[in-house]
């Protein structure tokens, strides 16, 4: 990361964010990982549906509570209109807001931060795809696995070819038991994520398995063409299913799984890939993220670490401390920031910065991501049969 871009800005990036506050699942891994290197503030904020609860968020954060919001409407409406107005709003609430909240933010100039699914629907997200290119602001989907340095080696190693040609892409995340694997008698009283009428009985394809099919992408360059889908609901009085078996077919020949899980009992966070080619494979596990390990087909397992000069550049730039002290996930997920602030203060000065977002997860995953839910939701109706992903964006 390069500092000096703090001092040549002179300030840090105004950041504001919608949703996220007190009680939330994500909102302050948003404040740790934003905060981290000091290249963001945090500023403004709409924290929470409650208002009470916003202004309460806001306090907490020091936010000025001229600038603390009751709605996402009134603070883009009002951001945009302050000479000291934020660069980018972060979007931490549920999927059902996230285009209409970041609608109002790009149409007045403000660069957007966005959870992921990035939208509830394919149409949202193009149309998400088509304002970003019309109004030209920056754009990052927060798929935060890809912040970790040795996801960036892999993607480094596997694009230049370290286990020759991709065969098979393997895909694990499962989580044991999200919060409960007893549902609440009352439907009103369950969690948005397992009301069927928040974002329909296939939400785990986007709340889980988008990390995945866009991880997958991200480090092979691979978009599936097709997938055949099988969903099961365990969970006592579930709405929604909770583990979902994906086969896919990518260019080339390249087969793919992925396995979404939220009664994986007994597993932590679950997430882990296996990517195969012609000469070995490499493996990496989120629970233990430090280090890669390529298996060559004639030799003993590789194993990379965090740290050493003998990464790729992506990974070596994406760190603070040298092997041996682990930074984990709040740091992975502040080299998104890191990454999308370099790219604010260098737009800002005129200098080069798409090379900034090399890296970062970007509107187009967020549109490849919906048309994997919506492929695999409809192989699933059809009892599993190939379906076409829509490749083109
Ligand atoms: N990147 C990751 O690893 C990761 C992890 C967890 C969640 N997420 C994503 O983050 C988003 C939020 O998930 P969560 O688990 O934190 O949910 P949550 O229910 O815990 O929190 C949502 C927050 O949004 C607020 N909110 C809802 N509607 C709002 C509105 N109209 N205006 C302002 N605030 C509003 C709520 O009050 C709450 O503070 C989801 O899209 C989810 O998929 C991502």
């Amino acid at each position: 990361m390069d500092k000096s871009l703090i001092s040549a800005f002179g300030r840090r990036v105004r950041l504001g964010m919608v949703g996220g506050g007190i009680g939330s699942i994500i909102g302050e891994t948003h404040i740790i990982a934003l905060r981290a290197d000091g290249f963001c503030d945090l500023v403004a904020g709409a924290l929470s549906s409650r208002p009470e609860v916003a202004h309460r968020s806001a306090a907490q954060e020091l936010i000025d509570p001229e600038r603390s919001y009751e709605t996402y409407e009134a603070m883009a409406e009002q951001e945009a209109a302050r000479p000291d107005r934020i660069d980018a709003v972060i979007i931490a609430t549920p999927p059902q807001h996230h285009w209409p909240a970041a609608k109002l933010f790009l149409e007045r100039g403000i660069d957007v931060i966005c959870e992921k699914p990035m939208t509830r629907d394919l149409a949202e997200a193009q149309a998400m795809l088509q304002l970003v290119r019309s109004t030209g602001r920056l754009f990052c989907l927060t798929h935060c696995y890809t912040g970790y340095p040795m996801a960036r080696q892999a993607r480094a190693m596997i694009r230049a070819g370290a286990l020759g040609a991709v065969r098979m892409i393997d895909m694990t995340f499962a989580p044991g038991d999200h919060g409960t694997s007893l549902e609440p008698e009352d439907p009103a009283d369950r969690h948005w994520r397992f009301q069927a009428a928040s974002m329909g009985a296939t939400s785990i394809l986007g709340e889980v398995n988008s990390h995945a099919y866009q991880m997958a992408t991200y480090v092979t360059g691979l978009e599936a063409e097709q997938v055949s889908a099988n969903l099961s609901m365990f969970a006592p009085r579930r709405e929604v299913y909770d583990n979902a078996y994906l086969t896919m077919r990518y260019p080339g020949n390249v087969m793919g799984r992925m396995w979404a899980s939220y009664v994986a009992a007994g597993n932590d966070q679950g997430f882990s890939f296996r990517i195969y080619g012609e000469t070995g494979h490499i493996s990496w596990n989120e629970e233990d993220p430090e280090y890669l390990i390529l298996k060559p087909m004639a030799g003993p397992a590789v194993v990379y670490a965090r740290g050493y000069e003998a990464t790729a550049q992506a990974a070596r730039t994406s760190l603070r401390y040298r092997a041996g002290f682990p930074e984990g996930y709040g740091l992975a997920f502040a080299n998104l920031y890191v990454d999308f602030a370099q790219a604010i203060m260098a737009r800002a000065l005129g200098r080069p910065f798409a090379q900034y977002l090399s890296e970062l997860p970007t509107v187009e995953d967020g549109v490849r991501g919906m048309k994997m839910i919506e492929a695999a939701t409809l192989s699933h109706a059809n009892g599993g049969a190939w379906t076409d992903c829509g490749t083109r964006l």
